[in-house]
């Protein structure tokens, strides 16, 4: 069901009756195969919700920004290679297991995708993380590149880029050319995003179709002013400036 917001649903465990669960917005549906939405979880909405309300302050909203960029991070590793590992446990006992394969580093599209790096850092220890510096410009939405710092070797990396918001979509294009121009392969690009547009998806999408996204939330659209709606907001001021 739709409301004024978005798509409706119950929110709760399976096995739970839909009356005993409230109704909560959920993510918009798209039908990209290189797109993976987060379980609509009552906890990723709730999380959402505290970082979407206008009243919650920095504090909270870097609280539970990071608990849903651990999320997006752990989701995101999924989509990276393993391969089969037998392993033996203190009972001598022999387990089949797998293991990561291939080297990989972040790169954050600064200055709201470096709110990103810990979570990565938090799982992936001493990880190698390259910063590009792209900014909107006010009064355009247009992206500009302003400086680029990458591993030498990144070319041979599974690249994790890390931007909270995808609004137009024009910063993350902009990033994943420079990557491009660094000989990284675009099957080897997982980006990993707060809240998307659904406009924004479909640019990056059909432009990239090899690249897998991995998202917590697609919303409505964007405003006049090419914010996300109903959105946060801006994503850097209020985790770093408000
Ligand atoms: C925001 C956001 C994205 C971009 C999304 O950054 O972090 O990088 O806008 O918009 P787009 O999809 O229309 O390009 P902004 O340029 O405001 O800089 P900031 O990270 O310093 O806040
Ligand atoms: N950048 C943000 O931080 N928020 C938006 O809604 C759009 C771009």
């Amino acid at each position: 069901a739709a409301n004024a917001n978005g798509r409706s649903q119950c929110v709760g465990p399976e096995y739970r009756p839909e009356g005993q669960k409230p109704t909560a917005t959920v993510s918009t549906e798209v039908h990209f195969d290189n797109v993976t939405i987060l379980p609509q979880t009552p906890q990723l909405i709730a999380l959402l919700t505290m970082i979407r309300d206008r009243d919650t302050g920095r504090a909270d909203f870097i609280f539970y920004s990071n608990r849903i960029i651990r999320l997006l991070v752990e989701e995101g590793l999924n989509h990276l290679p393993v391969r089969s590992h037998a392993i033996s446990t203190p009972l001598g006992t022999s387990y089949d297991g797998v293991r990561f394969e291939g080297k990989i580093c972040g790169v954050s599209i600064m200055r709201a995708g470096e709110s990103m790096e810990q979570g990565l850092r938090d799982c992936c220890r001493s990880v190698r993380i390259g910063k590009i510096l792209i900014q909107r410009d006010e009064e355009t939405s247009k992206p500009k590149l302003f400086y680029d710092k990458l591993p030498e070797d990144i070319a041979e990396r599974w690249v994790l880029l890390l931007d909270p918001m995808l609004a137009t979509g024009g910063s993350a294009l902009m990033a994943v050319d420079v990557l491009k121009s660094r000989g990284v392969p675009e099957d080897h690009i997982l980006f990993l995003n707060l809240i998307a547009s659904p406009e924004g998806l479909e640019n990056f999408s059909q432009k990239f179709p090899k690249l897998r996204v991995v998202t917590a939330f697609i919303d409505q659209g964007l405003n006049d002013k090419k914010y996300i709606v109903p959105g946060l907001g801006d994503f850097g001021d209020r985790f770093y400036t408000m």
